[in-house]
């Protein structure tokens, strides 16, 4: 290895609506928390608690002395203080200060990012201790991280599912063709998964139990059993106010989530439409490959497969794919220096 190699700690960071992964040059992923900062609140003054993991455990549980905060919304900045303080805690923990000099960052930002929303990624960064950063635009960095040939001349489309966003991208010769992100993810399936029990069976639950519904029984398809698995839960019964057990099914999740998933279809269709035809026929060749956590949803791939007609994989390790196609940016940083912007 070579000298500087053996004390750098230059990292690409995966800034996600829901997880923050840090992958370190020559290390990988290091680091994958929560983006959550909780703070404790004292005579108008914040001071942070706890970040990651344990701050998410206080969501929605929190006394009126502490906050707990989701800085990033649908893949950006919402709360810019918040999410400094957040990256600053990361890069930290896995940045050994007092060593040479401050780190150089690859951070990878959704396609659709403002110009604004992009420098506030930047500096954030930069106000956390980062020398240079570059940027990677989301759904290049999944693609690699899932292995795909992005640099072949032939379409190649990649949807990333994630807490706040699902991106759509054909890809060809190492750039997009057509990106489209919308604003539907799996925060939006704990909402349905909330306002379904509510409706339905007059229960409130938080969004930490919906959560924990989706990623144990969750299903993007009817069972064929009209059932499927259920299971305990626990809410408030809204006609009575007082708290209350009940089973739910997969069927009744798979009833919620339809709107969601539906949505996730309709997205892969308007990008196929709008593909070149050329670009388009390869697609409906080597088939679309789903990276981040939604794209763990039960059965999501065979849902998808039957409403667009195409040939649906979930790559290896989806949660982590931005992660580790924006690590693989930083470590062939020369030969990927077309996909990584410096300066806008
Ligand atoms: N097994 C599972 N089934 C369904 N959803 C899951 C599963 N595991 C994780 N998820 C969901 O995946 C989402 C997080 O995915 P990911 O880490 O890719 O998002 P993110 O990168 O933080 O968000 P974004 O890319 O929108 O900024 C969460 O909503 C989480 O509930
Ligand atoms: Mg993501």
């Amino acid at each position: 290895m070579a000298f500087g190699g053996l004390f750098s700690t230059d990292m690409a960071i995966d800034l996600g609506t829901a997880n923050t992964l840090v992958y370190v040059k020559g290390k990988g992923v290091i680091l994958n928390e929560p983006s959550v900062v909780a703070y404790h609140v004292k005579d108008g003054q914040k001071k942070v608690l706890e970040v990651g993991e344990d701050a998410k455990l206080m969501l929605g549980r929190t006394p009126g002395s502490i906050e707990a905060i989701r800085p990033m919304r649908e893949g950006v900045i919402a709360d810019f203080d918040v999410a400094e303080a957040m990256i600053k805690e990361f890069i930290n923990k896995v940045h050994k200060r007092g060593f040479l000099s401050k780190p150089h960052v690859i951070v990878c930002v959704p396609h659709g990012a403002t110009p604004v929303e992009k420098r506030a990624i930047r500096q954030s960064v930069q106000m956390a201790g980062a020398k240079k950063v570059g940027l990677i635009a989301e759904p290049i960095a999944a693609a690699i991280g899932a292995g795909m040939p992005i640099t072949d001349p032939t379409g190649n489309m990649v949807v990333d599912i994630g807490g706040g966003t699902t991106e759509v991208a054909v890809l060809s010769l190492g750039d997009i063709v057509y990106a489209r992100s919308v604003r539907v993810g799996g925060d939006r399936m704990d909402e349905a998964i909330v306002s379904y029990l509510r409706r339905q069976h007059n229960l409130l639950i938080g969004d930490s139990t919906a959560e924990r519904i989706k990623t144990t029984i969750g299903t993007a398809r009817m069972p064929d059993d009209g059932r499927g698995q259920s299971m305990e839960i626990r809410g408030r019964d809204l006609l009575n106010g007082v708290p209350k057990e009940t089973e739910i099914n997969q069927a009744q999740v798979a009833e919620a989530l339809a709107e969601p998933v539906q949505q996730i279809c309709e997205a892969v269709m308007t990008a196929l439409e709008a593909t070149p035809p050329d670009l388009a026929a390869d697609i409906v060749d080597r088939g679309v490959m789903l990276t981040g956590g939604g794209a763990l949803l039960g059965e999501l791939d065979l849902a998808l497969r039957e409403q667009t007609g195409l040939a649906i994989s979930v790559a290896d390790e989806s949660l982590n794919c931005v992660a580790m196609g924006t690590g693989k940016a930083l470590e062939y940083e020369k030969q990927l220096r077309h996909v990584i912007d410096y300066d806008s």
